[in-house]
């Protein structure tokens, strides 16, 4: 395989090819993620609620992080592995974000690391760049701020809000980024900033107008089942197939079914 770069990233958007996405946080999965040819690998904080079931994106540390982007690393032929930065690790200041993205890079071997925000972190960006770590920008709906949102519904539905997410993505373009997610925004404005830029857009719930999409892998193939936004579309339902296997077992040890005369020594 080719591994996917920052650099062919910025190409497929160029020649106008879509860039697919999915989240990973450990080697099982993401070998079979890599495997069928994502383009991203995702090591996101939303392994916080995904792998250990915290209501936020907010409890889970660096030290974490670490420990799944290497676990997902280990299983990469082709993905380019993007490591979000973690609540906490990047907002102090930007020694403190280098810092923390030094880290990643150095303990796990992630290729890129993502942060939440615009022009509040637009220092940090800037100092991360420099040590040559490509970074990934975070606008619309990010999960970091939930709590100064209050509500997980749609963001930027009004102009102000709108107007300052477009000057960010433009700030993030300018300061060096190599790529934006938006989250969760109306599907007119995302492609407003999708032809903004010229570094690709992925977005999650922001429309069919970017240059990509991401989702998170656990809900797009349904081993979640009690998160339903409009955007998720579920290509399978694990939750169920997965219960239905959980119970024949159960069932069969029960029964003494399993193991039979094949299945011992
Ligand atoms: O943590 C995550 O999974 C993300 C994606 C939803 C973009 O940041
Ligand atoms: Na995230």
């Amino acid at each position: 395989y080719k591994r996917v770069t920052v650099k062919s990233l910025v190409d497929m958007k160029k020649r106008g090819e879509k860039i697919s996405m999915l989240t990973a946080y450990d080697y099982t999965m993401a070998k079979i993620v890599d495997g069928a040819g994502i383009d991203v690998i995702l090591v996101g904080d939303s392994a916080s609620n995904v792998m250990a079931g915290h209501e936020t994106t907010l409890p889970i540390t660096l030290d974490q992080m670490i420990y799944h982007a290497s676990s997902v690393i280990r299983a990469i032929e082709r993905a380019l592995v993007v490591v979000d930065l973690p609540f906490g690790s990047y907002q102090s200041d930007p020694k403190e974000a280098l810092r923390s993205a030094i880290r990643i890079m150095k303990e796990s071997g992630g290729h890129a690391v993502k942060m939440e925000g615009g022009k509040e972190v637009k220092d940090s960006i800037k100092r991360i760049l420099h040590a040559g770590i490509p970074v990934m920008g975070h606008l619309g709906l990010t999960p970091q701020s939930i709590y100064k949102f209050g509500t997980y519904t749609v963001r930027a539905k009004e102009e102000q809000e709108a107007q300052r997410l477009k000057e960010d993505a433009i700030m993030l373009e300018k300061a060096g980024c190599f790529a934006i997610v938006l989250e969760k925004i109306p599907a007119k404005l995302a492609q407003e900033v999708a032809k903004s830029v010229s570094i690709p857009v992925i977005g999650i719930g922001a429309g069919a107008g970017v240059d990509g999409q991401v989702l998170v892998t656990h809900d797009m193939i349904g081993m979640t089942h009690e998160f339903n936004p409009r955007f998720l579309r579920r290509y399978m339902n694990l939750y169920e197939e997965m219960t239905n296997a959980f119970t024949q077992y159960g069932e069969d040890v029960k029964s003494g079914d399993f193991p039979n005369n094949d299945e011992q020594y």
